[in-house]
């Protein structure tokens, strides 16, 4: 794998959730890898797990994590081209980038949507530039549309969990907050669903919320939540702001939160959540702290996700380098 930007850039998705769930029960197996390498680890965004669950990775991977809080201590980046920088920005991803190249042999980045300006969000105009200027693979941390870290660990709880002989089924729920939010975590698990293809998938939201259907394709969507939990196995909670109407709010919706109510039609399901979470509003307290809840399982398997990637990465790019016995990929 050259970048990790989606799914796109994965050859085997199941074959990287058993790289995952090999990692996790044996994190140091593979500490020559990355040995001698060093991993810039950008943030224009705020973030805990990523950006720990991707340091412990690459420590476990043998190799050196930096990271930069370039939203809170760096110069303004500018991503404009052609324009006269008589504004806020400082420095030109033109310029910074070939630099942040020069200092590490990879580079992960997690940037944020606007929300405000569809066509541009959705082009992801800023990792693209990172990844055309920077001269070295990039990963993405979450970036204006996708958040594939956070999806790979998503399946890799899945699959860790579910050992029946059949595919279990996987609803993507809607829940109320009251600010808009990204769609990428919601885009992102769609196109990894998919993209896998082992799971009954269903998505439910109220109208308004429709995602793009480039990420959902063949999912059944659905507006009754309730008929969508039905039978689930696993229930995926999150806000996203309208697609359509972009970034907008419609409504509260305060009735889609979940409750242990609501999950007595689905099959005893586990409840999901990318976390951070905002309880009582988001998913109730009494979920999160029960049975069903899986969301600190899920956040821990960040660190097998991420080291999956890394791994996958330093395979690909730097295969010349790399002692006899460590070379094999997924
Ligand atoms: N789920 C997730 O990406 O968490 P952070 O924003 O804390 O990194």
């Amino acid at each position: 794998m050259k970048n990790f930007i989606s799914i796109s850039d994965v050859a085997d998705v199941q074959a990287l959730i058993d790289k995952g769930l090999y990692y996790k029960k044996n994190p140091l197996v593979d500490q020559a890898l990355g040995c001698g390498r060093r991993i810039g680890l950008l943030f224009l965004n705020p973030s805990m797990r990523t950006r720990i669950s991707t340091q412990v990775a690459a420590q476990n991977l043998g190799m050196q994590a930096i990271v930069f809080n370039v939203g809170s201590e760096g110069w303004a980046l500018e991503f404009e081209d052609g324009v006269v920088m008589d504004g806020a920005s400082v420095e030109h991803i033109k310029d910074a980038a070939p630099v942040l190249g020069k200092y590490f042999d990879m580079l992960g980045l997690r940037t944020f949507p606007t929300l405000k300006n569809r066509e541009e969000d959705y082009s992801e105009r800023v990792i693209r530039q990172f990844v055309n200027y920077a001269g070295i693979p990039v990963v993405s941390l979450e970036s204006a549309t996708l958040h594939p870290l956070q999806s790979l660990a998503d399946l890799i709880t899945i699959a860790e969990i579910f050992s029946e002989n059949r595919k279990p089924k996987v609803v993507l729920t809607w829940a109320p907050h009251i600010k808009p939010l990204p769609q990428c975590v919601a885009n992102s698990f769609a196109q990894w669903m998919n993209g896998w293809g082992k799971a009954e998938f269903v998505v439910t939201h109220p109208e308004g919320y429709e995602l793009d259907d480039t990420f959902t394709q063949r999912a059944r969507i659905t507006y009754n939540q309730s008929e969508a939990l039905a039978g689930a196995d696993f229930v995926y909670v999150k806000n996203w702001s309208s697609y359509t109407d972009y970034g907008k709010l419609h409504g509260e919706h305060r009735s889609w939160m979940i409750t242990n109510a609501k999950l007595q039609v689905t099959n005893n399901a586990k409840v999901m959540h990318c976390l951070p979470v905002r309880r009582n509003l988001e998913l109730s307290a009494e979920v999160l702290d029960g049975a069903h809840s899986i969301v600190t399982q899920q956040a821990g398997n960040r660190v097998w996700a991420a080291q999956a990637v890394l791994a996958e990465i330093l395979r690909f790019n730097f295969k010349d380098s790399l002692v006899e016995g460590v070379k094999g990929g997924v």
